[in-house]
């Protein structure tokens, strides 16, 4: 088989190429990635040859020769940070909307036969103290990152409803794992943590995230290629629920590092307050079921970080140092030691 996947040198995409040529030894993936301050080269090292990198914007024409022969593409590419499409949403368009109705264009022309766009429970909105999101909820997306998310998700269901083009949406709950962005939150409360800084916890941390390891993701998005049905949306979460603070909390008992280091500052514009996935319908169809523990899953990611300095020290370089203090430096306590 050949995929074409999107976005490969960022997180959840460069763990899905790794997962997939380990999973299914005779395959091949072209990489279509435009190398961002997201992307990183260092995110593929020691792939096999049956990975090939194209560094390309996915809005550019000439990726549509990179669709010959392909079975199935899948789009990871975006711009994923919500706090940096409050500063400036723009880019957020261009590649999520627009990149995306170009690729799903590019793809069908070509015929390809499954195309998976990978999406997230961001596109519902916020919950209140109860409720689940199902694949049927009404979009309401609070963020500019999450509002570009629903509009590609509307045009990907566009091109199966208007050309049977065979689209599958799938719509995750938060990631954690390896190769993550320290501008997130695990990696980058980890990373704080280890250098002895401040962990800006946004309000009062009460908010609510569901997370999934990564290779469990990557898992239910291999059975989505393999058995996902055409013009559906899946769910993919784990039910794991937890507060920010709770998760700092936990962050710094498994590093033993003091809760002195905790700082509550400015809280998100729009923060929405909770996330919660009825993934019911993926653990029906596609017979997937998440298998890491949040506690085990979040050990061995600290580990990595532990043990990656150098691939820390890289991405937490001057252009992040930069970003670091514009977003930080003025939430309300001082963290501009960082
Ligand atoms: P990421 O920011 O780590 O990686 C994004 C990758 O896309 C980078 O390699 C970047 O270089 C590339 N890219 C950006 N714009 C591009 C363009 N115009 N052309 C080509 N490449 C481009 O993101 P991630 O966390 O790995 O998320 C991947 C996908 O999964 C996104 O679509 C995101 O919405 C979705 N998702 C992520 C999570 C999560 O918790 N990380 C949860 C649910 C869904
Ligand atoms: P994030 O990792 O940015 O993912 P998302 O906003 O897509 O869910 O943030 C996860 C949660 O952590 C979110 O509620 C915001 C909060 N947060 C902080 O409290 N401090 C931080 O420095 C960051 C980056 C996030």
């Amino acid at each position: 088989m050949k995929l074409l996947v999107t976005g490969g040198a960022g997180f959840v995409g460069s763990n899905f190429i790794r997962y997939w040529l380990r999973e299914h030894p005779s395959d091949r993936i072209a990489n279509v990635d435009r190398l961002t301050y997201a992307g990183n080269l260092r995110n593929l090292e020691g792939l096999p040859d049956r990975h090939e990198l194209v560094c390309q914007d996915i809005s550019d024409p000439t990726v549509e020769t990179y669709m010959e022969g392909v079975d199935a593409v899948v789009h990871f590419a975006a711009e994923s940070h919500v706090d940096r499409s409050i500063d400036s949403s723009e880019v957020f368009l261009q590649t999520n909307v627009i990149g995306t109705q170009r690729l799903l264009e590019a793809a069908r022309r070509k015929r390809v036969s499954r195309f998976v766009h990978v999406s997230t429970d961001e596109v519902y909105g916020a919950l209140g103290d109860s409720g689940e999101f199902s694949e049927d909820t009404p979009l309401r997306p609070n963020s500019p990152y999450a509002a570009s998310k629903a509009g590609a998700d509307l045009l990907a269901r566009s091109y199966f409803k208007t050309y049977d083009f065979p689209v599958i949406i799938t719509r995750a709950c938060n990631n954690y794992g390896p190769y993550q962005h320290p501008e997130k939150l695990i990696p980058l409360m980890t990373t704080n943590a280890l250098e002895g800084l401040p962990l800006p916890v946004y309000g009062k941390g009460a908010q609510i995230r569901e997370w999934i390891h990564v290779t469990d993701h990557c898992r239910a998005l291999e059975a989505v290629v393999q058995r996902g049905r055409p013009g559906e949306i899946y769910n993919i979460g784990t039910g794991c629920r937890l507060s920010n603070l709770a998760i700092v909390q936990m962050i710094l008992q498994l590093l033993e590092k003091p809760a002195s280091l905790i700082q509550f500052v400015t809280d998100r514009p729009g923060h929405d307050f909770r996330y919660a996935l009825d993934s019911s319908k993926a653990r029906r169809e596609l017979q997937w079921e998440p298998q890491i523990q949040l506690e085990t899953g979040l050990q061995q990611t600290i580990r990595w970080y532990r043990e990656n300095r150098s691939w820390i020290e890289a991405v937490k370089g001057p252009s992040y140092q930069q970003y670091y203090s514009r977003m930080y430096q003025n939430r309300g306590k001082d963290l501009s030691s960082n």
